[in-house]
C-alpha cells in the first residue's frame, strides 16, 4: 500500500514568507474549503520555512491541511548550532519534512548518505519524508538520468523505509524554478524507472510519487493525466493560493 490513496498536493515554500505572508496564504486555502470536514479526493501539505512552521500549524488545526518542514537535522538533539531535529518537527505538530531537496544536495553539499541518514531518523520519529530525486540538466544530455535516478533512490532511501512511511518525489533539476517542466514522456520514463526500482527495493511498486518542478495550474491538467503520477511538490506556484489552489483542483478531474 502507499502513503495515501489520494493524490498528495505538496507546496515547498522554500525561503519566502513572513508571518504576515503566511497568515493570509494560510486562511486563503482555507476559505477555499467550504467545510473543514468537506471531502476531497487530494491530501494538501503545505511546507513553510521553519520560522513559520509553529504558526502554520496552530493555523490549520483542525483543518484538512497538513504541514511539513524543509529539511531536519539527522541528530536527535545536543550540540549542533542552527540545526533542527526531527523530534522538534514533530514536537510542534508538522508530520511531514522534505529532505534531499537538489537545491540542499548543491548549495549544502549534502549526499544520498546524509539525506538516507536524516530521512532514517525522521521516520522513528513519527514523520514522513518527502525525499526529493532527480537528474540535471547534464545528466538528462549525457543519457545517465535513469541511473542517477536509480543510485539516488537506492541510497538516498534509509532502509527502515516503507512504501507506507515514505513519499518520494522526482524533481529533474533542470525543471525547478525554470518554467520548463518535463514532458509526459520524461515524467512516465523516470516513474516507471522508480517503480522499478521500489520493487528492487521494497519488494513493492506502490511507493508514492510526486512529480515536481515548474508545476502550475496550466499544465496540471497534463501532469494528473499521467496515472502513475500520485502527487506534485510545487515550489513556486505554492505561494498564490488561487493557482495552488486549481492545481489541487485538476488532480481531482
Ligand atoms: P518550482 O519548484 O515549482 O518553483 O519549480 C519545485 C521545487 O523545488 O520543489
Amino acid at each position: 500500500m502507499a502513503f495515501t490513496n489520494k493524490k498528495i498536493i505538496a507546496g515547498n515554500w522554500k525561503m519566502n514568507g513572513l508571518k504576515r505572508d503566511s497568515w493570509q496564504l494560510i486562511n486563503d486555502l482555507l476559505s477555499k474549503y467550504e467545510t473543514p470536514d468537506e471531502k476531497h479526493n487530494f491530501e494538501m501539505i503545505v511546507c513553510p520555512p521553519s520560522t513559520l512552521l509553529s504558526e502554520v500549524v496552530s493555523m490549520t488545526e483542525g483543518s484538512p491541511i497538513r504541514v511539513g518542514a524543509q529539511n531536519c537535522s539527522d541528530k536527535l538533539n545536543g550540540a549542533y548550532t542552527g540545526e533542527i531535529s526531527p523530534v522538534m518537527i514533530k514536537d510542534i505538530g508538522a508530520n511531514f519534512v522534505i529532505l534531499g531537496h537538489s537545491e540542499r544536495r548543491s548549495y549544502f553539499k549534502e549526499s544520498n548518505a546524509d539525506v538516507a541518514s536524516k530521512a532514517e531518523l525522521a521516520i522513528e520519529q513519527g514523520l514522513t519524508p518527502i525525499i526529493c530525486i532527480g537528474e540535471t540538466l547534464e545528466q538528462k544530455e549525457n543519457g545517465s538520468a535513469l541511473a542517477v535516478i536509480e543510485d539516488q533512490f537506492m541510497n538516498s532511501i534509509p532502509s527502515n523505509a516503507t512504501t507506507e512511511n515514505v513519499i518520494v518525489a522526482y524533481e529533474p533539476v533542470w525543471a525547478i524554478g525554470t518554467g520548463r517542466s518535463a514532458t509526459t514522456q520524461d515524467i512516465i520514463d523516470v516513474i516507471t524507472k522508480i517503480r522499478e526500482v521500489s520493487e528492487k527495493k521494497f519488494g513493492l511498486r506502490d511507493v508514492s510519487v510526486l512529480y515536481g518542478g515548474s508545476v502550475k495550474s496550466s499544465n496540471a491538467d497534463e501532469i494528473f493525466a499521467i496515472s502513475d503520477v500520485d502527487g506534485v511538490l510545487v515550489g513556486g506556484a505554492s505561494l498564490k493560493a488561487d493557482e495552488f489552489w486549481k492545481i489541487a483542483e485538476a488532480s481531482e478531474k
